[in-house]
């Protein structure tokens, strides 16, 4: 697969995008306010149609695309997974083969080592890459640097949620832990990133990007906490070694359309692109 020739070193980057709910839209919504420059919009690939897709085949002439060989026929440099761990699983590999940089939303997919382990043979194979988004958390370059500077003792993330938002974990399920009629803070899990990500699989992407950035699955430590009071989801990250001391606490607002996601994380899609060309990067 060709790389477009606007593509990369160039001004223009042809994107591509798997899934357009709460995420996909608000990319879509933000190239069509014109709030991320040269950026041509050229597929979408979704189970079904929408308002949003509606309007980037009118108004950008986006196409919509039914398979993934569709998606990849259309030589996008890039593509945005904002579609579920399934997708992702279903489609980064063929995306990366054909030299297509991915941006996964899904990330908690990735805890997964074999296909973790794939993905990048496949992108060292054929020069793409997976931009792993700092999405709905930060202080991932911290991570980042602390880690290869020296060793870092001690990694802890810990999400405190709603009941409501943890409910149909299949760690809850599995354990028989019921959240109903809890009065206040009730630590539900506290093992590592490996465990947690298949235990509370919608919870636990910022979870796989920290694992990601800092210490790997094995050696990352989750907390996830139900609590009836919070407002919000909150996310506090605790890291400690030879660079000094990191505490990050994160209330995050729900995203209006899907609770379940926060509203940071679209913001963080949008930055992401944003972030990938132009004269100024951040990394
Ligand atoms: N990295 C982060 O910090 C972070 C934060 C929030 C959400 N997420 C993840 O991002 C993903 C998207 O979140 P969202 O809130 O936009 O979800 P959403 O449910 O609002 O939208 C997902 C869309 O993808 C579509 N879809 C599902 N399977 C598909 C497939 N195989 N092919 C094409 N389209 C498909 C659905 O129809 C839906 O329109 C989820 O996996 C979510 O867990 C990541």
């Amino acid at each position: 697969m060709r790389k477009s020739d606007t593509g990369r070193k160039g001004s223009m980057i042809k994107l591509g995008l798997i899934g357009c709910g709460a995420i996909g839209s608000a990319v879509v919504n933000a190239i069509l306010e014109e709030e991320v420059p040269n950026v041509r919009l050229v597929g979408i690939l979704s189970l079904s149609s929408n308002e949003v897709i509606d309007r980037a085949q009118r108004l950008l002439g986006t196409h919509f695309a039914h398979t993934i060989e569709e998606l990849i026929e259309l030589a996008p440099d890039m593509v945005v997974e904002a579609a579920g761990q399934p997708a992702l699983k279903a489609y980064a590999r063929s995306l990366l083969a054909a030299g297509i940089d991915v941006l996964p939303m899904s990330v908690g997919a990735l805890a997964d080592p074999d296909f973790l382990a794939d993905l990048v043979q496949e992108a060292n194979r054929k020069g793409g890459g997976l931009l792993i988004p700092s999405g709905a958390i930060g202080a991932l370059d911290v991570l980042r640097s602390g880690c290869a500077a020296g060793e870092v003792d001690e990694l802890i993330l810990t999400s405190t949620k709603r009941p409501a938002a943890l409910r149909g974990a299949p760690y809850l399920i599995e354990h028989g832990i019921s959240l109903e009629g809890i009065q206040g803070p009730v630590t539900v899990f506290d093992g590592p990133a490996a465990q947690a990500c298949n235990a509370f699989p919608e919870s636990i992407n910022i979870g796989a990007a920290v694992s990601l950035a800092g210490l790997g699955f094995e050696r990352t430590r989750i907390r996830i906490v139900a609590d009836p009071n919070v407002p919000r989801t909150t996310h506090s990250l605790r890291a400690r070694g030879a660079f000094g001391e990191l505490q990050l606490t994160l209330r995050s607002s729900p995203h209006p359309d899907n609770p379940r996601t926060s509203y940071l994380a679209c913001l963080g899609a949008i930055a992401a692109i944003k972030n990938s060309r132009g004269p100024l990067r951040f990394v």
